[in-house]
């Protein structure tokens, strides 16, 4: 079957377009079509994500997103024909929370032909409320309108099966897996005892650790997103062994459970740098020692938990899977100690946000896909929890 997936969940507008033979997780995958929009340059003048903005560029974007999938996966087909007044209006129902989209929407269906979708696949959360109701709203209108049936699907779901999809195909998995989760969001470590089972064993009790790669960015002033920032300063410091500028914290370390926190190391590097002319150096190596907490951190954490569950599989996931110093550390030390662990992390281009993920969880979930009709039953939740997925 051909799935259209759709991911407004933050900053990203992304609209994929994938082909499936088989069920889930025994099939084969074919991304015919792949469109994704960054808002970052939009988000980095106001040094981080407004939600209302994000809603905004979403709603100015879906429609050139959809066309873009639609014709890389040779599925647009130029067949001009008015829609009727009752499909105009619904449609304009629909999106009534979104303004133009509708309008962007109608002149798009009155172009082209109806193309070979069977199903559509949305983020329905964790995320930015307004910007996942845009998303969700947008799967609800073509459904309508191509009667297909949608399934709502979890973002972390998502970023779990896009750091194991080699892009053809889900590799058999051996359970227990564990899955540390790792976004702007997000800080998660996941218990699979099978496929769509997950049960939450730890998490942050405050700042995500992107967030903090965020926040602390911004502190040595940097722009956003600062994970990326960061890293390069971090791996200067690294190449030229640039003295420690001060020592930060290792939160919760030595905690007996499986919990995070990094709001505390954020505000130890404030105090740190607050009136002190930083060099470019000072700054390189505040971003090291910031960096070099988080690892020391998430390595512990996740090692415990790989201990604690007697897992077979580690999988990393989410956006500040990206990041060199923490996927190297991570390779290195579980290839040497535990050399029977299977550990998948995302290609770069998977491990932040996309709708390939979102096409795969859909999948993985298509037997509960609603009709059109029963879609307007579809919220979005910020704070969907994996556990309930
Ligand atoms: O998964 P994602 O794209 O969006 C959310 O679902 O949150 O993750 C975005 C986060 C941002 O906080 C960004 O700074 C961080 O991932 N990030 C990184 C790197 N690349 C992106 N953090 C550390 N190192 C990186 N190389
Ligand atoms: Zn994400």
């Amino acid at each position: 079957m051909n799935i259209l997936s759709i991911e407004t969940s933050c900053d990203e507008t992304a609209i994929s377009i994938i082909h499936t033979n088989g069920l889930f997780p025994h099939a084969t995958y074919t991304v015919l079509g792949n469109a994704l929009f960054s808002q970052i340059d939009i988000h980095r003048e106001y040094g981080g994500v407004f939600p209302a903005v994000a809603k905004r560029e979403h709603a100015r974007t879906l429609v050139p997103m959809l066309e873009r999938a639609l014709s890389e996966a040779k599925l647009l087909i130029a067949d001009e024909q008015p829609l009727s007044h009752e499909i105009t209006t619904q449609l304009s129902e629909i999106l009534t929370r979104e303004p133009g989209l509708d309008a962007a929407l109608i002149h798009f269906l009155e172009q082209y032909a109806e193309p070979q979708i069977d199903l559509i696949s949305v983020t329905s959360g964790p995320g930015l409320a307004p910007a996942l109701w845009v998303g969700i709203s947008f799967a609800r209108a073509l459904a309508s309108v191509w009667n297909v049936p949608v399934v709502p699907v979890n973002h972390m779901e998502g970023h779990i099966l896009s750091s194991i999809f080699d892009g053809s195909v889900i590799p058999d998995l051996l359970f227990p897996a564990v899955a540390l989760l790792i976004s702007g969001g997000h800080t998660e470590l996941v218990l699979m005892r099978n496929w769509t089972s997950y049960e939450l064993i730890g998490q942050t009790r405050d700042d995500a650790v992107g967030e903090a790669f965020d926040k602390v960015a911004r502190m040595l002033g940097l722009p956003y997103p600062g994970g990326p920032e960061i890293s390069k300063l971090a791996a200067i410091a690294r190449e030229k062994n640039l003295p420690l500028f001060a020592q930060l914290p290792r939160p919760m370390l030595d905690s007996k459970d499986f919990d995070f926190s990094f709001s505390g190391l954020k505000t130890a590097v404030r105090y740190a740098i607050q009136n002190r002319e930083l060099s470019e150096h000072d700054r390189a190596s505040v971003a090291r020692e910031f960096e070099d907490s988080v690892t020391t951190v998430l390595l512990k954490k996740t090692r415990g938990a790989i201990d604690h569950t007697g897992a077979q599989t580690l999988i990393i996931g989410g956006g500040v899977s990206a990041n060199t110093h923490i996927r190297e550390t991570f390779k290195n030390y579980f290839h040497k100690e535990y050399p029977m662990l299977t550990v998948y992390m995302p290609p770069r281009n998977l491990s932040t946000d996309n709708s390939i993920m979102i096409a795969l969880a859909g999948h993985a979930h298509a037997e509960q896909a609603l009709t059109p009709t029963q879609a307007e039953t579809i919220s979005a939740n910020g704070n969907l929890s994996l556990q309930n997925t």
